[in-house]
Parts: C-alpha cells; structure tokens; sequence
C-alpha cells in the first residue's frame, strides 16, 4: 500500500525520488519522505506528514544537501497513525542508516523487545524502524551492508519490499521482496528501484522483475540479485510497454476524469492482437489449451470493483463456455475451504496484480493443483507471476484510486478468454464467435458516443446533487453488478452512502428505504434482448416511483417504456445484453466524479484509501 522509489547514478537524486513518489503517490498518501547520500558522503533525510505536496513544499523552503543516491516513500499508514515521525524513511545506526518499507512486519513486536533489552531507543510507532534499528545492530556488527541487509530480511515475518541505504556506501542501495512487489529500472550508468515501473518508466523503459524471497543490491553500473540464501539468481528483463506520457494528466483536470475519457481505448486495446479473421485466438491461453478443454469448472476470484468485473463477466462466461462459474471475493474464498482441484480453472483479476487478498487466493488455489489464470494490467506484477497464464488488460497505467477503465477491461479480458476457450471446447460454433467478437469491437464506439452525448448532462444533474445524502442503484442480470460497481465508485470518492441492489432482490427488503426524493439509478436491460427482463426492471421501477423515488434510467436508446416513470434517462447506444454493461457503466463513473467533484472533493486521492491493497 506504499510507494517506494530507489535511485543511484550520476543524476541529483532529489528530483528523480520526488517524480517517482509522484507516479507512485496512488499507492498511499498520507506522508512522505525521502533520503540521501550528499555529495559529502553524509546521509539526510526529510519527512512529511500529509500528501507529497507537503514534502515538497518543505524541500523547496529548506531544500537537502543533493546528491546521487536515494530513497523515497509514499506512505498509506497501518503501524501507527500518519505522523511526521511515522513516515519513511526510518533512521538507524546514529543517523547514518536510511530505511523504507512497504507491507508489515508480523514479529515486529518480539523483534522490538529484543531490541529494547538490547538497549535501543525508538522514535516511530512503526514496524519499519525495528528493521532499521535491527539493520543498524547487524551492521555495526559487520560493516558489510548487503550481508547484513540479508541477515535481517531473513528474520522479518509477514509481507514486505524493504530499501535500505548506508552512508559508508554512497551508490549502492539495496532492496528485497516477500509478498510485496519491488521492480528494477536498467538505466545507462544508472539504476532504478520501484514498487512498480511507473516510479521510473520516465527514465527507463527496460525493467527487471524481482521474485518472491529475493534480494537485490544496485550500483550505477551493476545490479545484483540473489535469493535469501545468498545465491545468484537470474532474472529475465522485459520492455515496459507504457510510456511515461501515459502516467501523466495530460491537461485533464483530473486522473480520473482522463482515464474515464479513455475506456474506449481501454477495450479496444485490450481486444487488440487477440482476434484473427474474426475468431478470438489469446495467445498467452494457446499454451494451456488442453487444461481449458478439460476443467470442469472456474471460480473467478477477485476484489472490489474487479470482483464486480468478474460478475459481470460470469454471465457470459458460463453461457459461452458451458462450465460453471462462480464469482467470489479473494478474501472470502481463501479461507472458506473450497474444494478445487487440478480440474478448477481459477481465474484471478486485479488491475494492480498486487492485491494481497486476490495474491494469497490465487496461491491457495494453486497449492491445492487449480490451474491458474490472471487477468491483470501491471506487467510484472505479483499475481500474474503467481499464475499459470496471464492475460493483461491493456488498459494502460490507471493511477485514479477508483477504478474506472480496468474495470472495462477486465470485463474485456473475461470475454476474450471465455470465448477463445469455447473455441477449444467447441461449445459455441465459429459463426457465434464472429458474431460476439463483432459486438465486442463495436463497443469502443459506443462509450465513446455515451461520453460524448451524456457527460456534460450527467455532470450537470450530478452538481445540482451535491447535498444527496444516500443513491441506490438497482439492476438484473449482467445490470446488478453494474448497479454494485456505481454504487462503489460513489461511496469512495463521494462518501455518500450508496447501495447497489439486485432489482428482484427490492421487495424483500431494500424498498423500505425509498422516502420520497431518494434518488435511484436503475440500469434497464435492452427490450430487444429479453422482453421478461425489461418489463420486470420497468416494473420495479413503477414499484419505487409509486413510493416517491426520484428515478435516473440508463436505458438504450429507444427505449421509451421508461418515459412516464424516470425523472432522468441516461441514454446508451444499442449493444447485445453482455455488451450493454460495458455501455451502461460509463454513466455511473462520469456520475460519481461529477458528484464528488461538485462537493469539492479530491477525485484521485479518496480519504483512507490505496489504489494498492497489499495487505491483508
Ligand atoms: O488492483 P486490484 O484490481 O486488485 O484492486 C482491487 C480493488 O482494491 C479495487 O478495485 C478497488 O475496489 C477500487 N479502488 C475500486 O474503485
């Protein structure tokens, strides 16, 4: 849940650490701080509580002794609140010892004690500044900081990347991961580290992956990975294939108003180089083709917005492939006792692919001999590394904490993989493929449409909505996890209280809630597609009405059985009923964003949140 940044080379390294913790600052932001070794060989380092701007600030009022090795940290707490005194970096061995941290530290607490019978002092509620402390001790010890570095991460329990810096040894920094997720970026006479590539990506586009219980140690001009132990591992490099604009606003005056505007692309991406002459063909999947022909059934595992992607999907999945599936949340799967074996396909998404629920899932699942696959949008991330195959959304980077085009994707992904694996099992024929894949290509310019015939409508009723107190959400079929994701969007970044209901679902309960005025977004299914369905939704919608709901329709156009009930109707071109909800989303993220943009809120950087879960 933390931004880390690590730098050595011939450059300054303040600005590198600061535009690295900037990209990185999604994964936490409620302190910050950075270190460095000064050209005088002596070790500084400044800390903020509040987001990087606070940093920022005081380096530009009091600006640190440069120099060109560095480490940075953006912070989202859980040992002790956000301080200036909690933030990373965490100081030791007199001041000349600089450490940062990403995840917990499980024996933080017997670590400590030992600690203080030794003798040592603490400044930090934090589970980091044991390591430190602990790092400084076996230092002293040694004087060699990559063994003692070693020595110590060997000791540590729990999740964590940890970046370490020693002034004895300007130009070298060192890092290690477990559970948590640390790149490498290969420069030219210098090297990167980062929680993920979007710290660097701006420097260098050729990254190194660092696996699980690994070490390493960069210099300007070298870079050193072993495992635990202490031996030499080999690490394959690989092409970032964002570029560095792509992290960036770009004018926008938000993340996620920019990465709203760009769910076409996100699906048309994604699609991309997986179609061939109309028959979906996924060439991460080719070489599994004999496991998807033979399992029996897929569980679908996942968090938040996309577990709700993963629901979505479901319908068609099951449909296309004629294997059950069932959607769950990673955290509740994991430690339900699920029967699965080797003829289980468990299919994680996360757009982060570094989730600590979905991560300790999917590797539940393995343990148990389930076959594997990740849908995931971050190249060398965790999960995907954890998987058996991995098919990536191509979303590009998404730095908004609300999820909004991965959420399109992942969806995207479901369907490529469902139909490439009806295409093995022969369950549907070559004429159903092209006609679904004709539906998929069409649906880049049918969000482009509802961005360009609904956005400034929706913003503008979304404004006059600014002193809403509660909005439910109500939808069948493949509508119902929409109906969950609007209202999941809207409480993140909104903080009102919002539901999402399965419309069926209203009369056993949740119409007890409808006062007159309460607002209610009900997504209508197409008449076209199952006239049963329709007609239930615009009942249910009467049934509100009747008890004085204020209804907002997202209906497609044409539709006009809605007319006499809704108060608004947000209109969505015509789509095939798995289609629509690719369509029927769009307008609950332009409304979430133009309510929380409306009370004045920050829409990026949502209170106690963290694009990252990586804890548990
Ligand atoms: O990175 P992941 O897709 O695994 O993240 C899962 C959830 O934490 C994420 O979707 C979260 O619910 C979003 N902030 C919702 O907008």
């Amino acid at each position: 849940m933390c931004g880390i940044v690590g730098y050595v080379g011939p450059r300054p390294s303040t600005d590198i650490l600061i535009s690295g913790l900037a990209r990185l600052e999604y994964r936490g932001y409620d302190s910050a701080g950075i270190a460095v070794i000064a050209g005088d060989g002596v070790l500084s380092s400044r800390k903020r509580a509040g987001k990087l701007q606070v940093l920022r600030d005081d380096l530009a009022a009091h600006p640190l002794a440069d120099g060109t090795t560095g480490i940075g940290h953006t912070r989202w707490a859980t040992h002790g609140g956000p301080t200036d005194a909690n933030a990373h970096p965490h100081l030791a061995d007199d001041d000349k010892l600089a450490v940062i941290h990403n995840g917990i530290i499980e024996n933080f607490a017997a670590l400590k004690a030992d600690l203080l019978a030794d003798g040592y002092a603490f400044r930090s509620e934090t589970d980091t500044e044991v390591a430190a402390v602990l790092l400084g001790r076996e230092y002293a010890a040694s004087g060699d900081l990559v063994a003692a570095f070693r020595s110590v991460v060997a000791r540590l329990e729990g999740a964590f990347t940890l970046l370490a810096m020693h002034q004895d040894h300007p130009g070298l920094v060192v890092g290690a991961r477990r559970n948590s997720p640390l790149v490498i970026g290969l420069g030219e006479g210098e090297n990167f580290l980062g929680s993920d590539v979007a710290a660097f990506v701006e420097h260098t586009r050729s990254a190194l992956a660092i696996g699980q219980d690994e070490i390493v140690a960069i210099r300007p001009d070298a870079v050193e990975v072993t495992d635990f132990a202490g031996s030499a591992v080999e690490v394959e490099p690989f092409e970032v294939v964002w570029d560095a604009s792509a992290a960036e606003k770009g004018g926008w005056p938000s993340f996620m108003a920019k990465e709203v505007s760009e769910e076409p692309e996100a699906v048309a991406n994604t699609v991309r180089g997986r179609v061939r002459d109309g028959i979906v063909a996924v060439p991460e999947l080719e070489g599994l083709d004999e496991v998807l022909g033979e399992v029996s059934r897929v569980i679908i595992i996942a968090c938040g917005t996309a577990a709700y992607a993963g629901m979505t999907g479901a319908y068609a999945f099951e449909q296309w492939t004629r294997v059950p599936v069932t959607v769950e949340l990673a955290h509740e799967f994991r430690y339900r006792d699920p029967v699965i074996g080797p003829d289980t396909l468990v299919i994680s998404i996360s757009q982060s692919g570094e989730t600590m629920d979905t991560l300790m899932a999917v590797k539940y699942a393995r343990e148990r001999g389930a076959k594997t696959l990740s849908i995931c949008n971050t190249q060398g991330a965790t999960i995907p590394r954890e998987s058996d195959a991995i098919v990536y959304t191509h979303a590009g980077p998404e730095v908004a904490v609300a999820s909004t085009k991965a959420f399109v994707a992942q969806i995207t992904a479901l369907y490529l993989a469902a139909l490439h694996i009806a295409r093995v099992r022969g369950s549907l024929t070559d004429a159903e493929i092209t006609a679904h894949v004709a539906e998929l290509e069409a649906v880049p310019a049918g969000i482009a449409r509802v961005l360009e015939t609904e956005q400034a409508h929706i913003e503008q009723f979304a404004s006059w909505m600014a002193d809403t107190r509660s909005v439910l959400f109500l939808g069948r079929h493949v509508g119902y996890p929409i109906a969950l994701e609007g209202a999941l969007k809207l409480k993140e970044i909104s903080y009102i209280h919002a539901e999402g209901f399965a419309a069926g679902e209203l009369k056993h309960g949740p119409i007890a809630l409808i006062e007159p005025g309460q607002p209610v977004f009900v997504i209508v299914p197409s008449p076209r597609a199952s006239a049963e369905l329709h007609r239930k939704v615009v009942s249910n919608i009467q049934e509100i009405r009747a008890r004085g709901a204020r209804v907002i329709a997202v209906a497609e156009e044409g539709d006009v059985a809605v007319l006499p009930f809704a108060d608004e109707v947000l209109r969505i071109p015509l789509a095939g009923p798995f289609f629509e909800p690719l369509l029927a989303v769009v307008p609950l993220h332009i409304f979430a964003m133009g309510l929380a943009t409306a009370k004045g809120l920050d829409v990026d950087q949502p209170r106690n949140l963290a694009k990252s879960v990586t804890v548990e």
